[in-house]
């Protein structure tokens, strides 16, 4: 119902807008606006222009200011700023130009207090956690998602474009600091938090926007702004709106979500992200890769990709670009898993060349819990056709990516993209996204043994004495080591105790329990909770990529929530890991 009116509300303000927006075009004699540059934070001069200046030290900051006149105005001004001989402007007349026509950025975001955030602590609130100084932090950890919830500004919606924020229908909690939107896979795990410490309307308010997205758009974009449009990020929705399902029994929201994840489905399962594949006994099957529709430098990281393409020829420039954003709709930006060996930097990106083990593994929950939806709405043909899908993509990924010598699963190599059905080799490449698998329970198709999973995620060396690294190459990049992230750590230790047996659960509450006194140490030393720790160092924020550590932090706090939830506080638990070798630092 509140969303039936907000469209409604809408599209006649988009209209209205619209019209407005040609009438003072025509008037003024600048060429009409094309698809491409109707978003002034997408491409175009303006852009590059303020992306090339230097006036910021972060891409994302220009793109996340709002416009104070219409995007007409705002050119038609640019286009008459004073220039050099060269066609430059100089810093300080770009500088009054964006304080004139931008305002300050997420100046379009309100705090928002959520109605189901009591300050009283409830009783049952983590009840098996006794120790007073952890229940203190859980506390205060627990009074961030009021502080980390937003809601737009009343003319996001009624003037869309002179926003980069997309138009949500209701409230939602960001992930922290330079990411001040509601980001898709983030939420997953932002919902978990948020059930466990009983804000269930607000976690269903956050799952609702994202089903408002793929409603709109047809798919879920990274995040709610419209340079993320061109993109997704793991498919992680269905798992949420079954969280959702569960916590309140909503049969109306179900249906509603259920249609809209079938669309989500064929976004995955056809176009450019889906390939066909022929397997070495000759079956033919499909698999599904990140690929996003963007062949320009990433707005938001603009001055970081700009110079990368720049001295290439212009298909090669597009193919590196479409990369970069590939690997950023995969929520690993970035890791050398997208390089073209573990050596190698991001001029060698070829993320659109991999078809990564972790995607398929998400999909084939989806399809799971797309049957499990449909089952309880009384679809019996939707759900049996979902089954067909997750039985297809279980056999394609043991027929393809399991391997029994190593014990664990493998992303795979396009041999020749032009080729269909390709064909394939595994990557030999020593990453944690090779064990997600075990999280959806790949590990109990026949012919895998989870035993030897376990056995081999132990000596991979991927097992740190404080988290599970992310891979075992020192690159710099944010998705390698010594970075451990928080979801890793949830996906692992949930796959660990459900299909791991005896040994695996062994693991998962030791894994628990040194990912808990990890972000303990930190929140000490600091009064903080941030988006990656380093694996060797207690506490340590993690480092590297293309931004300063962020706090919040969304998904950090989720997963301390549900590791207290799950295993409590038990340090005894805590020792020892196995000692796996650290890697030799690359250089
Ligand atoms: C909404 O944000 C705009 C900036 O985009 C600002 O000018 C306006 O005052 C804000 N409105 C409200 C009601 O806060
Ligand atoms: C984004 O997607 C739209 C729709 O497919 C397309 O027209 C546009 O060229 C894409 N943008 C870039 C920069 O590739
Ligand atoms: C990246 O690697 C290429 C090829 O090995 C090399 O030519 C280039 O200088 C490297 N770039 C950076 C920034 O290290
Ligand atoms: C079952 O779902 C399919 C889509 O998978 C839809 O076309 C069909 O109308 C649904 N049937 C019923 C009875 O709702
Ligand atoms: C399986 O893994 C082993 C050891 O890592 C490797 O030598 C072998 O080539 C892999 N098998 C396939 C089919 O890639
Ligand atoms: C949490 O407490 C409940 C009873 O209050 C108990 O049944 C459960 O086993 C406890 N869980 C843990 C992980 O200690």
């Amino acid at each position: 119902m509140l969303k039936a009116v907000f469209k409604q509300e809408r599209h006649c303000q988009l209209a209205a807008v619209v019209l407005v927006a040609a009438l003072s075009l025509t008037g003024v004699g600048v060429k009409a606006q094309t698809p491409a540059d109707q978003g002034i934070w997408l491409q175009g001069p303006l852009l590059t222009s303020v992306q090339l200046s230097g006036l910021f030290d972060d891409s994302k900051t220009f793109v996340d200011m709002p416009l104070l006149a219409s995007p007409g105005a705002a050119q038609q001004a640019f286009q008459a700023l004073p220039r050099s001989a060269d066609g430059s402007i100089d810093n300080p007349t770009l500088s009054s130009f964006i304080s004139s026509f931008f305002g300050a950025a997420g100046s379009d975001l309100e705090t928002y207090f959520p109605e189901d955030y009591s300050p009283e602590v409830p009783l049952d609130f983590l009840a098996n956690v006794t120790d007073p100084a952890i229940r203190a932090w859980a506390t205060s950890v627990r009074q961030l998602w009021a502080t980390l919830s937003r809601v737009e500004n009343g003319s996001v919606t009624q003037i869309p474009d002179q926003h980069s924020l997309l138009p949500l229908p209701d409230h939602f909690v960001i992930a922290g600091d330079r990411f001040r939107e509601e980001y898709y896979w983030d939420s997953y795990w932002i919902v978990q938090g948020l059930i466990i410490c009983g804000l269930v309307e607000t976690a269903q308010a956050e799952v609702q926007n994202l089903v408002s997205l793929l409603q709109e758009y047809g798919h879920v974009p990274n995040g709610a702004r419209q340079y993320y449009l061109n993109r997704s990020q793991p498919p992680l929705l269905s798992r949420m709106v079954d969280l959702i399902y569960e916590a309140t029994n909503d049969r109306d929201f179900l249906q509603e979500a259920f249609e809209a994840l079938q669309t989500e489905h064929d976004y995955w399962t056809t176009t450019e992200k889906a390939v066909s594949v022929r397997a070495p006994d000759g079956t033919i099957h499909s698999l599904s890769r990140y690929y996003a529709d963007w062949t320009a430098p990433r707005p938001e990281g603009f001055s970081e990709d700009y110079p990368l393409g720049a001295s290439l020829t212009p298909a090669a420039t597009a193919e590196l670009y479409r990369n970069i954003a590939s690997g950023a709709e995969s929520g690993m930006d970035f890791t050398v898993r997208w390089f073209s060996e573990p050596t190698a930097n991001m001029s060698t990106i070829r993320t659109t060349q991999i078809i990564p083990v972790e995607l398929n593994a998400y999909l084939y929950d989806m399809e799971r819990n797309m049957a499990a939806f449909a089952t309880e709405l009384g679809n019996a043909s939707a759900a049996a056709s979902f089954t067909a899908a997750a039985a297809a993509r279980a056999t394609a990924i043991t027929a393809l990516m399991w391997n029994s010598s190593a014990g664990h699963w493998f992303s795979l190599i396009l041999q020749d993209d032009s080729q269909r059905p390709a064909t394939v080799s595994q990557q030999d490449i020593v990453h944690v996204s090779d064990y997600l698998p075990l999280w959806v329970g790949l590990s109990e198709q026949p012919g895998v043994d989870a035993s030897s999973i376990v056995r081999s995620l132990r000596s991979s060396g991927l097992i740190q004495q404080h988290g599970i690294a992310t891979s075992i190459y020192s690159s710099g990049q944010q998705w390698d080591f010594p970075n451990a992230w928080a979801p890793m750590q949830d996906m692992i230790v949930e796959g660990l105790q459900s299909y791991g047996g005896e040994e695996g659960a062994a693991l998962a509450a030791q894994l628990a329990q040194v990912w808990l006194e990890s972000n303990y140490a930190g929140y000490q030393q600091t009064g903080l909770m941030v988006e990656k720790y380093d694996a060797t160092m207690p506490g340590l924020a993690g480092g590297g990529g293309e931004y300063t550590v962020q706090q919040g932090f969304g998904w950090t706090n989720g997963v301390m929530f549900k590791f207290l939830d799950t295993y409590g506080w038990n340090p005894s638990a805590g020792a020892p890991l196995p000692a796996t070798p650290l890697p030799s630092p690359r250089k």
